[in-house]
């Protein structure tokens, strides 16, 4: 795709335009280019990303977003409206993550302005709880399907990564956790669900060991939170990994993955604001004034904010709850699918994004299947140890039609790689990490920037 995806179509700017261009012209471009790059979710055949995808929805949440989307939520004394839409939104999530369960009603929050925030922000807290109690070498375990931003937080406040096996359940062998917790440890963390196989590692088995040993337990619920926290009252068995356990001391979830809100949000909830307060940064004497900030972010749009409250009081409990049952269901469907085919295999006990392999006595290369399912429009996220690839069911996959033409495709792209056999696959395991494929060359090869691949004008 390169550095300048319409170059054939509309002209790159290069240097700064010297005259502005009109309005029409602009909005006439963006809809251009976004209607080409909306179209392949509005079919259903795109894995996770887009949530909602109820145009509906969006065209709400982009009108709430239009009043606020110049106001900076730093500036409450402006816009005392963001302080409504956080505190609701957290009380919001905490009733969903059960923080009744929480002793006191001590259960508060934050706003993010994602998931990856929502997982840096409790290692900042947790390094601080252990320096607290003298810990100066502090370590997280956590099984090796939990999320990067867990490693990149803890790379950024030097935290030691201790990375647990995973069972052939693909979720966290407990064995190996409470292997690698010492003295030093000062957090454990687990997901609800995993990103690369959408399953709930054993939360309950972590909340024990974390008040064994007197330590934290971060749970990722960035990804599931907000769908697998209706599945046990839509009569799911899903496991419980919310505020009812003890040793749960954080929990993210985003509200814009199964939240439905614009991109840009996601919260974190604390069982005490003492753990809270410890992400807080203050500077009581700077020039510019007494500076206090909750996070790692300055400034924020309150029109994100704004949209995410809109988006759950909108839906409320039985709007999400209609969505989760047609998610669930059709997650469900889809694993009958998967399992019908003898040369496939679904990886754990997944219940809304499912991920399958190849069976080791057919011998397909799963990627290969994969390309050819590309070829049908189809955008399914390669993963590996071992190679796999999810579907992770939002809201437009579960149109009418959307599995049966799954089941059709997945047969086809099985004979494809049946012929093929052999034969090197396009496709592979690639999180898409919002880098060109340029920026990724740069950072691999470690020499070529982005800029000066500019192609002669
Ligand atoms: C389990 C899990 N945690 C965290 C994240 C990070 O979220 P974000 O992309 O909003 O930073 C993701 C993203 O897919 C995820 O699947």
């Amino acid at each position: 795709m390169g550095l300048y995806p319409y170059a054939d179509r509309f002209p790159i700017v290069r240097s700064f335009p010297e005259h502005g261009r009109p309005r029409a012209e602009i909005l006439a471009e963006i809809e251009a280019m976004s209607e080409v790059e909306d179209s392949p979710y509005h079919e259903g055949k795109i894995s996770g990303s887009i949530y909602s995808g109820d145009d509906a929805h969006y065209a709400f949440l982009n009108e709430v977003f239009g009043h606020y989307s110049h106001a900076n939520v730093l500036q409450r004394d402006m816009y005392p409206s963001a302080t409504r839409f956080e505190g609701e939104i957290i009380a919001m999530t905490l009733d969903m993550m059960h923080g009744d369960a929480i002793p006191g009603g001590t259960g508060c929050g934050v706003l993010t302005s994602g998931g990856t925030e929502s997982l840096m922000n409790p290692l900042l807290v947790y390094r601080e709880w252990g320096r607290e109690r003298g810990i100066t070498n502090p370590n997280l375990v956590m099984p090796v399907t939990a999320h990067p931003g867990l490693l990149k937080g803890a790379h950024y406040f030097g935290i030691e990564v201790r990375l647990a096996e995973v069972t052939d359940q693909f979720v966290a062998d407990m064995d190996s956790v409470r292997s690698l917790v010492d003295e030093n440890t000062v957090a454990l963390a687990g997901s609800a669900g995993t990103y690369p196989h959408g399953l709930i590692d054993p939360i309950d088995q972590l909340s024990d060991l974390a008040l064994e040993r007197g330590i934290n337990l971060h749970v990722d619920g960035c990804l599931g939170g907000f769908i697998l926290a209706w599945g046990q009252d839509l009569g799911y068995p899903v496991p419980t990994f919310d505020f009812r356990l003890p040793g749960v001391t954080s929990i993210s979830a985003d509200t814009h993955k199964y939240g439905f809100g614009l991109k840009g949000s996601s919260v974190l909830l604390y069982r005490t604001p003492e753990l809270r307060r410890l992400q807080y940064f203050i500077v009581p004497d700077w020039p510019g004034g007494l500076y206090t900030s909750p996070g790692m972010s300055g400034s924020r749009s309150g029109g994100i904010i704004a949209s995410a409250w809109a988006s759950m009081v909108s839906l409320g409990r039985e709007g999400y709850l209609a969505i989760a049952a047609d998610i669930f269901r059709t997650a469900a469907e889809l694993r009958e699918v998967v399992a019908s085919f003898p040369e496939l295999r679904v990886m754990g006990d997944p219940y809304f994004n499912v991920a399958f392999t190849t069976t080791e006595e057919s011998g397909l290369d799963i990627f290969l299947v994969n390309d050819f399912l590309g070829t049908r429009r189809w955008r399914l996220n390669g993963v590996q140890k071992p190679n796999a690839v999810h579907f992770c069911i939002t809201r437009p996959n579960t149109q009418p039609g959307v599995i049966e033409k799954f089941r059709v495709d997945l047969g086809e792209a099985i004979h494809h790689a049946t012929a093929h056999r052999g034969t090197a696959a396009r496709s592979g395991a690639f999180y898409a990490g919002g880098m060109t494929s340029g920026q990724i060359a740069a950072g691999m090869a470690g020499w070529l920037d982005a800029t000066q691949a500019l192609p002669p004008a």
